[in-house]
């Protein structure tokens, strides 16, 4: 913003969201040239008394150097943290929200600012169960007082309720104070630089087009995985599980990328209502196609009760009913404390039909693979000749690796782009409302039914694939395991 002055509020300041994920975003914004003196200023608010200066110091060592800036990281880092102040409050109390508006009113009108209008930006860096209560503390007192060119917006991360009904209660509370376009409802997974480019990759290659469906893909999987468990996390893990942490948001929003029609134009409501269409046609889960898993050793932590079911692991098949899918399954899966950290798309095809080299079945199938993280890649496996006097056919891979082919580009963090969108006013890559109930439609009779013990969790071994039938279950729905996979 050039213009006006912008005041980024960090709610829940002292807490670990906050530390390892909002302050480092903001702090390579400004290292970028995005947040600077002349017209942002941040707050960070919490219950904790604390300094400015004591919250500078808690948050000093997650601040990284920026790629491409190091040599001026101690100069940016030390005009950062004096860009912060810090405000301590309570969360359902006026005068804490009266007090952090005098604040911020004291800021908008001091020399620092270029003047012009007021634009308040709250980040909600803070367990849900304060939403309610602080969104009305917000519209009672801290609103931006310009009528014209100001604005209020709220970032608001997950989890949004623990099922349809508390999710639309919470949706409900939220939306009689803010209209959904000052709501930004963030799922990092849209930030991710290799999510962003499935619009391109799927709607600018003449390639795929007449391939995208049912007749010539056979399955599509989309993968998370983490080398490590709940350290730490257990308390709140444990009342959420991986399909409430993982599938019912990231990889389902990466689902929809993947199936939903090409959008009438680049503008966020055509995507975000293409996006919706993919959600309402989702079949119901079957118990068939649903392996859930914990992994041993999880219920050592003190914080998870003896008796816990709560997923760590959970392979889910979905599928979409209409045209372009029918019979395809979307086998989503996610884990922790599984062999390896990455979370991949995987869109095999069928084998080729009359295969005069039966090379799907020898050497395996055409399959291309979106490697969001480590090491972002797009690459496509392919039937080949292998080089040399015989007519053999090996796999081999078009490849293209972000690192090696674009080396000097930094890929911006998933949170930095979100809160630059925030800024710009871009709701594109967040979640609106419908698509959110949506999305808690599709998980919620099964989450009850884990709920209620009906569904058991089968237990995995630390560092391995995840459960056997996992993998069993992937195969049963037409998924060809490739070779080096
Ligand atoms: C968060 C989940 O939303 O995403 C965490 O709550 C998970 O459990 C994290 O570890 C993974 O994010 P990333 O960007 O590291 O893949």
């Amino acid at each position: 913003t050039d213009t006006g002055c912008l005041s980024i509020i960090v709610l829940g300041a002292s807490g670990d969201l906050a530390k390892k994920k909002t302050f480092p975003a903001l702090f390579h914004l400004h290292c970028q040239g995005f947040i600077q003196s002349h017209n942002v200023h941040i707050f960070g608010y919490a219950r904790s008394k604390m300094s400015d200066n004591d919250l500078r110091d808690r948050i000093h060592g997650y601040l990284t150097p920026c790629k491409g800036f190091e040599k001026t990281h101690k100069e940016n880092l030390s005009k950062f943290l004096q860009l912060i102040k810090y405000i301590s409050g309570p969360y359902d109390v006026d005068e804490g929200f009266v007090s952090l508006d005098k604040e911020i009113c004291a800021y908008e009108m001091s020399k620092d600012t270029t003047g012009g209008p007021s634009r308040r930006l709250f980040y909600f860096a803070l367990p849900p169960s304060v939403y309610p209560s602080v969104s009305k503390m917000i519209k009672s007192f801290c609103m931006t007082k310009s009528d014209v060119g100001g604005w209020t917006r709220i970032i608001v991360e997950k989890p949004f309720g623990r099922d349809l009904e508390s999710a639309e209660e919470l949706s409900t509370q939220i939306g009689q104070l803010f209209n959904e376009s000052q709501i930004y409802r963030i799922d990092h997974y849209l930030g991710k630089e290799l999510v962003q480019n499935l619009l391109v990759l799927r709607f600018g290659n003449r390639l795929f087009l007449p391939l995208w469906n049912y007749a010539n893909i056979a399955s599509v999987q989309i993968v998370f995985k983490e080398d490590f468990g709940t350290e730490g996390r257990g308390g709140y893990f444990d009342q959420y599980g991986i399909i409430r942490d993982i599938l019912q948001n990231h990889l389902l929003q990466v689902l929809c990328l993947v199936a939903m029609e090409k959008p009438v134009s680049l503008n966020p409501e055509h995507i975000r209502d293409e996006k919706l269409k993919v959600l309402e046609s989702m079949l119901p889960i079957i118990d068939e196609e649903v392996v859930i898993g914990q992994y041993e050793g999880y219920k050592d932590d003190s914080t998870i009760p003896k008796d816990s079911n709560t997923p760590t692991f959970a392979t889910v098949v979905l599928r979409i009913h209409n045209e372009r899918w029918d019979g395809v399954p979307f086998i989503l899966k996610a884990g922790k404390s599984l062999n390896s950290k990455e979370a991949e798309i995987r869109v095999q095809f069928k084998d080729v039909p009359g295969d005069i080299f039966n090379a799907s079945k020898k050497v395996g199938r055409n399959e291309l693979v979106i490697r969001l993280q480590p090491s972002e890649a797009i690459y496509m496996k392919l039937t080949v000749k292998e080089p040399g006097l015989e007519m053999k056919t090996i796999q081999s891979e078009l490849d293209l690796s972000y690192r090696q082919r674009y080396e000097d580009v930094v890929i911006p963090e998933a949170y930095e782009r979100l809160i630059l969108d925030t800024i710009h006013g871009d709701q594109q890559h967040f979640v609106r409302r419908d698509e959110l109930k949506a999305a808690w439609e599709i998980f919620t009779p099964l989450l009850h039914k884990i709920d209620r013990k009906e569904i058991r969790s089968v237990s995995y071994k630390p560092g391995s694939r995840g459960p056997i039938e996992a993998d069993k279950l992937a195969e049963m729905v037409g998924y060809v395991q490739t070779h080096g996979y």
